[in-house]
């Protein structure tokens, strides 16, 4: 049987030169973890360079060999002990390390704060307890380093330890443990060091071996952020990666925003091998579902029973490190696992100068590098955790134009907008919630008018035509005092913001889809055309609802086949 053994991400922070590489070097010496001859090579070059030996010239050599492939500006090393294997993350500075921390690249469940004794607590031990502390990083060893430079001091190690300790309290985060070492001469490495006969704790190694596992994601609420939407054969297919929890064929789920119920009809599979009912947290998976709405990237899967937070303005920590400040008031985009909603800062509640702590109130902006509560907002609903208790759905990034400028995670979602908020904000909601307050129903609408509100949409053909058929359509069924409406899409796209040229004509025929439902609500008649030959009415049919859905086919019309089409789609229209 394959034995699944565990793997613990950890980080390793601390001030420039405090030591972090040259112990993370001695670990994978310690561990055999290097790649055969890796010490001899690095003797040799630095001794061919006249330089002494350095543990961290190991990582050089090592990262070469493991980085392929692997974008982020992290350095992440493997190495295993008895008990499981761990993922280390070599920070090599501050920015990087937030940068990645934050967006989730390098996700770190335990952390490693290096301080050097002779040097004592500086500026970046201050920040990175400070960071730790706003990713929620709970499980913290601090490792007093270059132990053999202050003779070993027990006096020394411990008055680090206080002064530290004074600042980390007041940031929540509590280290587990202190543990003096020189990393560069393997003191309190592996074993217990005969340098430090009053130190009686655990060696970094076997510390390491202490740190816990966070509850396991699986048993948490179900977190599915649809990815992709892919139409196979008749099927759709949802794609995407569960974050957390367990799904099973046959579950009822909900789809957010939008409140829509459904029942997972199956899990895909490529070989039968993989046939499976169940899937867990940490898989990649494609499902199909009984009820096909019109489900698409940003959207989030849950069970019913469980659901993800829903709402447009929620309190957040986050670091900033654009080029330009952040401001109240200016447009960002909001990406929160799959969603990308625009927002803005409605508020800066306390900006922290993340080296003193220092707390400014009533800050007008947020420079980079600081760190700030905030208040925001998006145009949409956005679903999400607390970062407490998801730190994946609880994490979102800022872009400000093209740049990823700031990071953050949800602490408190404060404000749950109202129902007409939600109304205007979330259109796949509209329908319902308006109809139960509102004294003129669609069918009265239609009784009294004596015709059927439904979309014609037209395919087919050249573009030319169907414009043509269009605006010919409207002006027959206008005369025939029929309330009509052709909704021009190339003006509506420019009202919408959409560009259609660059790709988002999926986004497009959302939006007309979803501007011809409420007009079909209303009664009227309307038609669209489609705005390239190529477009695909399935979405706008599923938008729509089927019943109201009329596809019109311009294939076949030749020029004398087109008043006929007309007179043909016409009669269809005024029987209802
Ligand atoms: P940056 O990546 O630049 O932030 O530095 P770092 O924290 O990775 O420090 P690094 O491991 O490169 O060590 C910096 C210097 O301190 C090197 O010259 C090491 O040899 C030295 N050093 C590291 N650990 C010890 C130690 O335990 N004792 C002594 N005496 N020197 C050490
Ligand atoms: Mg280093």
């Amino acid at each position: 049987m394959e034995n699944l053994r565990e793997t613990l991400k950890i980080v390793v922070v601390g001030h420039v030169d405090h030591g972090k590489s040259t112990l993370i070097g001695r670990l994978l010496y310690d561990t055999k973890s290097l790649p055969e001859g890796a010490i001899e090579k690095v003797k040799r070059i630095s001794k061919e360079k006249g330089k002494p030996f350095e543990y961290a010239y190991l990582l050089d050599a090592f990262e070469e060999e493991q980085k392929q492939g692997i974008t982020i500006d992290t350095t992440q090393l493997q190495f295993f002990t008895d008990r499981r294997d761990y993922i280390i993350i070599d920070a090599p500075g501050h920015k990087e390390f937030l940068k990645n921390m934050i967006s989730g690249a390098a996700n770190a469940e335990a952390a490693i704060l290096m301080v050097d004794a002779q040097e004592g607590i500086q500026e970046q031990s201050k920040r990175h307890g400070y960071i730790l502390s706003l990713l929620g990083i709970r499980q913290v060893y601090v490792i007093v380093n270059k132990m053999d430079l202050i003779e070993y001091s027990e006096e020394k190690f411990y008055q680090i330890r206080r002064e530290f300790d004074d600042f980390l309290s007041n940031l929540q985060v509590r280290p587990l443990k202190y543990i003096p070492v020189s990393a560069f001469l393997g003191e309190n490495i592996t074993n217990l060091s005969e340098k430090m006969p009053w130190y009686q704790d655990l060696p970094v190694l076997e510390a390491l071996d202490a740190f816990q596992k966070t509850q396991g994601e699986q048993d948490k609420p179900l977190r599915f952020p649809i990815q992709d939407v892919y139409k196979f054969d008749d099927r759709r297919i949802i794609a995407g990666r569960i974050e957390a929890g367990t799904l099973h064929v046959g579950d009822e789920i909900l789809i957010n925003p939008g409140n829509k119920k459904t029942v997972v009809k199956s899990i895909e599979h490529w070989a039968p091998k993989d046939q499976t009912d169940t899937v867990y947290a940490g898989m990649s998976v494609g499902i199909t579902v009984a009820d096909e709405f019109f489900n698409k990237r940003g959207q989030f899967i849950s069970h019913g029973d469980t659901p993800p937070l829903s709402t447009n303005r929620f309190k957040a920590n986050i670091f900033w490190m654009g080029k330009e400040n952040l401001v109240v008031g200016k447009k960002y985009k909001l990406k929160l696992t799959t969603q990308e909603v625009e927002c803005q800062v409605q508020a800066i509640e306390k900006v922290i100068d993340a080296s003193t702590l220092e707390t400014v109130l009533g800050a007008a902006a947020v420079a980079t590098n600081d760190v700030a509560e905030v208040v925001i907002e998006t145009r949409q609903l956005v679903a999400f955790d607390l970062f407490a208790d998801n730190q994946t759905t609880g994490r979102f990034v800022l872009v400000d134009g093209y740049d990823v400028s700031g990071g953050g995670i949800i602490s408190n979602a404060e404000a749950v907008i109202d129902d007409e908020d939600a109304r205007n904000l979330d259109g796949l909601g509209a329908g319902e919630s308006s109809q139960t307050q509102k004294l003129v129903s669609r069918a009265e609408r239609e009784q009294r008018d004596n015709q059927r509100g439904r979309v014609l949409w037209l395919t087919g053909g050249e573009l030319a035509t169907r414009l043509d058929f269009a605006a010919k359509l409207e002006k027959e069924l206008f005369e025939l005092r029929k309330r009509v409406y052709y909704l021009d899409t190339s003006t509506l796209a420019q009202g919408l913001n959409v560009d259609v040229v660059s790709g988002d004509a999926d986004e497009l025929v959302r939006r007309k889809a979803e501007i011809a439902k409420l007009f079909v609500d209303n009664g009227v008649i309307t038609l669209i055309a489609a705005d390239s030959d190529k477009e695909d009415s399935t979405n706008g049919r599923l938008i729509v609802g089927q019943e109201d859905f009329v596809e019109v086919s311009l294939d076949l019309v030749a020029d004398e086949g087109f008043n006929q089409k007309l007179a043909q789609v016409i009669n269809v229209v005024i029987a209802v």
